[in-house]
């Protein structure tokens, strides 16, 4: 018995070790963790229940049955989040470069079929060459199995992917499936083709860092959602989305435990939006102090600046939020903030986590720029997705809400359920100036004429009441009551029952 026990011990020493002792130290010495280390800092303290640690791949070719290593390159299981089920898998670079092979994706589509059926995440920590050269096809089939397997979980539970290392070919458009992808700075790349093979094709020279680094995925593609850091901050900040998330799309987003006064309320809001019209301000201020205890989990950060999406908690719930940015861009809707927010209205719908939007926005962005990369389809994404959506919808207008953007940005038209506005809001087709010189094209060499009709058309429509008179707008509000008004209005939304009709599936315009 003792050398049955002992030969288990042994076996799974063997496993721990992945690659061997030189090359955990070559991963360490890149400022990497291994794929058992991160696992134990992603989820609670003794958690983790693995599986498959024993199996090894089955290719012949190239030598490769000379070398079985336990595992076969990804660590696979489940554990807990601060006491919530995840199934997460993690590739072992110290194992043949952390290579897909048949059975490696044979261990990720297990654990991804479990996390369907029992409702819970999935956390891929990915940091791998891609498909195992030495396999070939049945590699590209691995990938295609995971793939398949991305897409129908996609709206089921939340999937979240690392990027932890280099990560080229199948090994990127997995992740690209997924709800979310964070990177890590200076040690992880995202490709679909490496350096190498662009110059070949192209003659275009370029480091791995320009080519797919974090910067280059959070600030220009918009292909990653947050960088971090280090291994350890990512996996923190994992751990701090997860606690916004619902396990699945069969549950309501987490109720955690709150110290802050739903009623609390906040002076300085009254003086947030400048007099000036044309100054900016910082949205973030009031995005913060409406959150429970000023928590906010932004998304893409980095990218489309005018807008801001992400996660905060009204009375220990989660609420997405969207924010038209007026420091950005004057806070206007372009194609990137479009196609930004649209995916994460998206997300909040899928997972029953309601919306708060919040609106200063003078328009769409004008420009062939624009027109040539399709702001028509593109903008349209944003309007589609919340009209679709379904969770609960809570708006307030802090400042402009012009044209087709007041439109777009939850409002009313678009089943907005509670719509409020501050008293600096001003509801109009567009800005003063631009009207008068359409409407009074003859009068606009006379300059006193023109400033009359300025503030004509200003005092008429540079203010919500209009809206208001109409039913657009429930109700114009005090803005340093904005938090106790929005927790208010969600919960009196707590039991909203609405269904869109029937469908095989809609046809947003991609
Ligand atoms: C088998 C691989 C491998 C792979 C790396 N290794 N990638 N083994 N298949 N795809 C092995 C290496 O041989 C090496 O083994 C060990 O992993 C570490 O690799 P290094 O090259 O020494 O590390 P590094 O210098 O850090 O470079 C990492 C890398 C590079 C950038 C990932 O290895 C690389 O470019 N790999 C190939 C990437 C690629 O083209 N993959 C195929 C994509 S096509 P030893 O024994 O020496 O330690 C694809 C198709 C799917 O994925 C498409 C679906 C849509």
């Amino acid at each position: 018995m003792k050398e049955i026990l002992q030969e288990l011990a042994d076996r799974r020493a063997e496993a721990w070790l992945g690659g061997g002792q030189r090359r955990i130290e070559a991963q360490h010495a890149k400022g990497k963790l291994t794929a058992r280390e991160r696992i134990e800092l992603l989820l609670d303290e003794g958690s983790f229940e693995e599986f498959d640690m024993y199996v090894t791949h089955r290719c012949t070719d190239f030598g490769m049955d000379k070398t079985h290593i336990p595992g076969d390159g990804v660590v696979t299981g489940w554990g807990t989040v601060n006491g919530r089920l995840v199934y997460v898998f993690s590739q072992d670079f110290t194992v043949f470069g952390g290579s897909l092979s048949e059975t490696h994706a044979e261990k990720i589509c297990k654990i991804m079929d479990m996390a369907v059926k029992n409702g819970a995440p999935v956390i891929g920590l990915n940091d791998s060459g891609g498909a195992r050269i030495q396999e070939g096809v049945a590699s590209l089939a691995g990938y295609a199995d995971v793939f398949q397997r991305n897409i129908m979980a996609s709206g089921v539970v939340p999937q979240i992917s690392v990027i932890m290392g280099p990560c080229a070919g199948g090994a990127v458009y997995s992740p690209a499936m997924t709800d979310f992808i964070f990177m890590v700075r200076d040690s992880s790349y995202m490709f679909v083709t490496g350096p190498d093979v662009v110059k070949t094709v192209t003659n275009e020279v370029v480091t791995a860092e320009e080519l797919g680094g974090a910067k280059t995925h959070t600030t220009k593609s918009s292909v990653a959602d947050g960088a971090f850091e280090n291994d350890v901050e990512a996996l923190a900040e994992i751990r701090r989305l997860i606690d916004f998330l619902p396990l699945s799309n069969r549950e309501k987003p987490p109720l955690r435990p709150y110290f802050d006064d739903p009623g609390r309320v906040e002076p300085s809001l009254d003086t947030l939006v400048p007099d000036n019209a044309h100054q900016p301000y910082d949205m973030h201020e009031l995005i913060l102090k409406t959150a429970d205890e000023g928590d906010f989990y932004e998304i893409q950060r980095d990218f489309a600046r005018n807008i801001v999406t992400g996660f905060i908690r009204l009375e220990g719930t989660t609420v997405g939020v969207v924010a038209n940015q007026p420091m950005v861009l004057a806070g206007c809707l372009d194609i990137d903030s479009s196609r930004k927010a649209a995916r994460f209205v998206r997300f909040c719908d899928a997972f029953s986590i309601p919306i708060l939007t919040f609106v200063d926005v003078p328009g769409f962005l004008p420009g062939t720029a624009q027109e040539y990369g399709g702001i028509i389809k593109q903008g349209a994404k944003l309007l589609f997705a919340y009209g679709e959506a379904t969770v609960p919808k809570v708006t307030v207008i802090t400042r402009k809400a012009y044209g087709g953007a007041y439109d777009v940005m939850a409002s009313k038209h678009l089943r907005g359920d509670i719509n409020y506005a501050w008293p600096t809001a001003e509801i109009a087709v567009m800005g003063a100036k631009g009207a008068v010189e359409i409407l009074y094209r003859s009068e606009l060499g006379d300059a006193e004429k023109i400033a009359a009709r300025q503030k004509e058309y200003e005092d008429r429509f540079a203010n919500p009441f209009v809206a208001a008179e109409k039913g657009f707008i429930d109700d114009v509000i005090m803005p340093h009551s904005t938090r106790r008004r929005v927790c208010r209005a969600f919960a009196a939304l707590r039991h909203k029952q609405l269904e869109n009709p029937w469908k095989k599936h809609d046809n947003i315009p991609l």
